[in-house]
C-alpha cells in the first residue's frame, strides 16, 4: 500500500484501515512489550504515535527515518495511532556520530542556527516554515484576487533604488573574462554588463515601468542590502513584497491597501494555520490589532509625541527606540507615520511642499518599520533636480514622466520583519530559512 501524509491520515483516515506512513522519529519510549514511537513527516506539526508491538531495530533512534505500516487505531486519549507490527529503518541518526541535537532536550535559537542545516528539523522551524509558505501563498492569493500582475523585476540592476549606498555590486569571478570585457567596454572600472551592476535593493523603479501599463502590479522576491548591522531585524538577503498602483494620487489611498493586506493576510493564517503558529510563536503576541483601525499620525505629530509625552530627544532620525516608543503609547497598535522631511527620504518621493514628501513609514508592535512606500514624484522638472547629482544610468525612470504619465504610489513590506511581528519571532533570522548577514554566508 502506498505511503499516506500524516495531514492525509489526520483527515480523511478511517479507524480500523490498513496504512503506510513514513517520517522521521521525534521520540521513542521502549516498555518491556511495546514501543511508542511519535513520528512527524513534516505534513503538519502534529506528530503520529506509532504502536510497535515487535521488538524495534537497535538503530531505530530519534532523529532517524523510518517507514512502517499498520492498522489505524484510536489511542485511549481519542488520538489516531498506529499498531504496527514491523519498522523499517531508512537512515539512522546516530548521536554518537555527531549529530548535534540530542533527545528531550531544548535549545537556544543561537544554537540551532550554528547548525543551519538541520534546523528545519526542529518542531519551532518546521512551523516557521510552513507559515511562511502560507503567507507566501497567501499574499499571492490576495494581490491576484484584488486584480494585481505580479512582476519578475531583476535581481541584478544599475540601479541603487534607495539611494543609500548598501549595494552589492556583481561581478563575475573570472579575471581573464573581465579583462577582455574591460577592453570591449573601455570603461574606467571592471564591469561586465555595459555599466556597474548590483544585487537589488528594491524592485521599486522597475516595478514603476509596468504600473505605467498595467496599472496594479507587485513583485515579491529576494532584494540585498549591504549593512553592516548585526541587529535582530536586519538581513543582507530579505524578501520584500512590493506593490505599485498607477492612478493613485492621495496617500491615504495607499495606506487603505496596505492595512487591508495585513489584516486579511494575517487572519488567514491564523484561522488556517492555528497549530504551526501555536508552535513557533516565541513571545506571547497578540493580533488584537487586526479589529482596530490603525493609527495614523504626520512626522511632526510623531516627534511631539515623542519629545512632550515619552519624554524622548529626537536628534536627526527617528530611531527603532522611537519606533518602539510610538507603537507602546498607541497601545499595540501598528503606527502610520506620514508626510516626512524631503531630506530623509529617496529621491522619488512626491513633495507635498518644499520641504515635505508624501510618505510613510509603518511601524509594528515590538518590530518597529515594517513597511515603506509613498507617492512618486510625477513632475519631470522635480524629479530631474532631485536627481541632479545621480548619473544618467536613470533617464529611462526620467523617461516615465515624459510619455504618458499617470501619478503612481507604493510600498514595499518586509516579509521576514512582517513575519517576526505576527508570529513573535524574537529576530529576524529565525524567519527565513537560510539567514544571511554580515560574516555569515557559510550556509
Ligand atoms: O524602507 P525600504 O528601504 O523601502 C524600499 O525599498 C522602497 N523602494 C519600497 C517601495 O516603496 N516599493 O524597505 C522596505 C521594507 C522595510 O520597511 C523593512 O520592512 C524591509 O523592507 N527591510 C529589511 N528587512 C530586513 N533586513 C533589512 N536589512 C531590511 N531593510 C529593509
Ligand atoms: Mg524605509
Amino acid at each position: 500500500s502506498y505511503s499516506r501524509s500524516i495531514i492525509d491520515i489526520i483527515k480523511t483516515g478511517q479507524i480500523g484501515e490498513t496504512i503506510s506512513v513514513q517520517g522521521w522519529i521525534k521520540s521513542l519510549r521502549k516498555q518491556k512489550e511495546v514501543t511508542f514511537i511519535d513520528i512527524n513527516d513534516g505534513s503538519t506539526p502534529t506528530n503520529l504515535q506509532i504502536v510497535l508491538t515487535q521488538k524495534s531495530d537497535s538503530k531505530i533512534s530519534v532523529g532517524s527515518s523510518i517507514s512502517t505500516s499498520g492498522v489505524l487505531k484510536q489511542s485511549p486519549k481519542g488520538q489516531n495511532e498506529v499498531s504496527a507490527e514491523n519498522m523499517v529503518l531508512i537512515g539512522e541518526c546516530d548521536l554518537a556520530k555527531g549529530y548535534p541535537f540530542a533527545p528531550r532536550k531544548q535549545y537556544e535559537p543561537e544554537y540551532i542556527r550554528e547548525h543551519l542545516h538541520f534546523r528545519p528539523r526542529t518542531r519551532k522551524f518546521a512551523s516557521l516554515l510552513r507559515l511562511r509558505h502560507a503567507a507566501n501563498i497567501s499574499i499571492h492569493n490576495y494581490l491576484d484576487e484584488k486584480g494585481y500582475f505580479n512582476i519578475h523585476t531583476p535581481i541584478m540592476t544599475s540601479n541603487d533604488c534607495e539611494g543609500a549606498g548598501e549595494i552589492f555590486k556583481v561581478l563575475p569571478d573570472n579575471e581573464k573574462l573581465l579583462k577582455s570585457m574591460a577592453k570591449e567596454n573601455q570603461a574606467s572600472e571592471l564591469v561586465y554588463f555595459d555599466t556597474k551592476a548590483y544585487l537589488t535593493v528594491s524592485g521599486q523603479l522597475h516595478l514603476e515601468a509596468a504600473a505605467q501599463a498595467l496599472n496594479k502590479v507587485y513583485c515579491f522576491g529576494p532584494t540585498f542590502r549591504a549593512e553592516n548591522s548585526k541587529s535582530r531585524f536586519h538581513l543582507s538577503e530579505f524578501y520584500m513584497l512590493e506593490l505599485e498602483q498607477a492612478f493613485l494620487s492621495n496617500l491615504d489611498d495607499l495606506l487603505i491597501i496596505v492595512e487591508d493586506l495585513i489584516k486579511s493576510v494575517t487572519s488567514n493564517l491564523l484561522q488556517k494555520y492555528s497549530d504551526d503558529i501555536g508552535m513557533c510563536t516565541q513571545n506571547k503576541v497578540s493580533h488584537k490589532w487586526i479589529d482596530k483601525p490603525f493609527i495614523k499620525i504626520s512626522y511632526k505629530e510623531a516627534l511631539n509625541i515623542l519629545s512632550n509625552k515619552l519624554n524622548k530627544t529626537v536628534k536627526g532620525d527617528i530611531v527603532k527606540e522611537h519606533e518602539l516608543a510610538l507603537t507602546e503609547y498607541f497601545d499595540q497598535v501598528p503606527v502610520f507615520v506620514i508626510n516626512w522631511p524631503k531630506n530623509q527620504k529617496p529621491f522619488y518621493m512626491k513633495e507635498i511642499d518644499n520641504e515635505n514628501v508624501a510618505a510613510f513609514d509603518l511601524l509594528a508592535p515590538q518590530i518597529g518599520e515594517i513597511a515603506g512606500g509613498s507617492l512618486r514624484e510625477d513632475n519631470y522638472d522635480k524629479l530631474k533636480s532631485r536627481l541632479a547629482n545621480n548619473n544618467s544610468q536613470l533617464d529611462w525612470y526620467l523617461d516615465l514622466r515624459r510619455f504618458g504619465c499617470v501619478p503612481t504610489g507604493g510600498f514595499g513590506l518586509g516579509f521576514e520583519r512582517f513575519l517576526q511581528f505576527v508570529l513573535g519571532i524574537d529576530t529576524v533570522r529565525d524567519s527565513i530559512p537560510f539567514p544571511r548577514w554580515p560574516h555569515n554566508c557559510k550556509l
